[in-house]
């Protein structure tokens, strides 16, 4: 089976790289470099060329608070540019395996938010996330939009990298208590698009939609940054536990507001694929041995 992944040099991109050529597929690895996603004739050349079994979309602008200012550019990637892949998967008749984000919901609900609650995201990088969604829906049937949350990995920039730097200059630390997510490891969410291209693949045909996917506990990002530290400490990263401080998102005012509770329900793919919700400790032990032996 050929897969074409995009964004392949981000977080899940290259994990999906990685983890598909030890599974014995043929991966074509298109970095932001090889096929921008914003431009539709580069997309179309660079897909037809190829000719994949299926497209993976991982390329998105994820600067959160970068995007308040930078509309234009978080439009062409996150929204444009999943049209335009859609569109190319339309004319060749093949699917398309889309990421999107928790982000796409403004975490007033107190309970986790299920595929079918509806949308209404706060900040332009959420707009433009479900504004790409809405485009893969409408143009192409054969499509899996996978909504993913809080990615960390060994590869990129991501809160778990962040907290390390931070820990290692840092005694005291001040963290947001009050907004709460499920941390998701980049191979487990490349794990996880694997496995549903392969029961394409088997298959021919797999329930076309919208999925969550995130791991379990949820947690705030305090206790999430405790659990790095701890983990951190233990594998040799960090000398000593920095003192961390909870706060209240008022006390850390960002250019983007972001939901307070975007946690998912992820029973459906569960149901549809057997996919069940991994532990993120897991994952976060990979990725601190990860940059142990770096
Ligand atoms: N990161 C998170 O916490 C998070 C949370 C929820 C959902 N998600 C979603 O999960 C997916 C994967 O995210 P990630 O964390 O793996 O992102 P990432 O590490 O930021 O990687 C994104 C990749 O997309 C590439 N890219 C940017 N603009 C492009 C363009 N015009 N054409 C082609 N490639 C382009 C980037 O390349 P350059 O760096 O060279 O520009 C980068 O390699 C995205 O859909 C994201 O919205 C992420």
């Amino acid at each position: 089976m050929k897969l074409l992944v995009t964004g392949a040099k981000g977080q899940v991109g290259s994990e999906l790289i990685r983890r598909g050529r030890k599974l014995g597929l043929q991966m074509i690895a298109a970095s932001h470099a090889e096929c921008d996603i914003s431009n539709q004739s580069l997309v179309n050349t660079f897909i037809t060329h190829h000719a994949p079994d299926l497209v993976i979309n991982s390329a998105a602008y994820t600067a959160v608070d970068k995007a308040e200012v930078d509309n234009e550019c978080a439009r062409a990637i996150n929204s444009q540019g999943p049209a335009n892949l859609a569109s190319a998967c339309f004319k060749l008749n093949i699917p398309l395996l889309h990421i999107s984000t928790d982000y796409v919901f403004d975490g007033f609900c107190d309970t986790p938010y299920g595929e079918d609650d509806q949308p209404n995201p706060q900040g332009c990088y959420g707009k433009t996330k479900l504004a790409g969604d809405e485009a893969v829906a409408k143009q192409l049937k054969q499509h899996i939009i996978l909504r993913v949350a809080w990615v960390f990995g060994a590869c990129g920039n991501n809160f778990v990298r962040t907290m390390l730097r931070l820990g290692q200059d840092h005694d005291e630390l001040r963290v947001v208590a009050d907004q709460f997510g499920g941390p998701t490891w980049a191979g487990d969410i490349a794990i996880t698009l694997l496995t549903i291209a392969k029961r394409y693949g088997k298959d021919g045909s797999i329930p076309w939609g919208t999925y969550h996917y995130s791991s379990v506990p949820a947690v705030s990002w305090y206790e999430f940054a405790q659990a790095i530290f701890a983990e951190s400490v233990k594998l040799g990263l960090l000398d000593k536990l920095p003192k961390i401080t909870p706060i209240t998102t008022a006390e850390y005012p960002t250019p983007a507001q972001r939901p307070q509770n975007s946690v998912l329900n992820c029973q459906k793919i569960q149901k549809q694929f057997g996919i069940k919700q991994p532990d993120w400790r897991l994952g976060l032990i990979n990725t601190l041995q990860d940059w142990q032996v770096q």
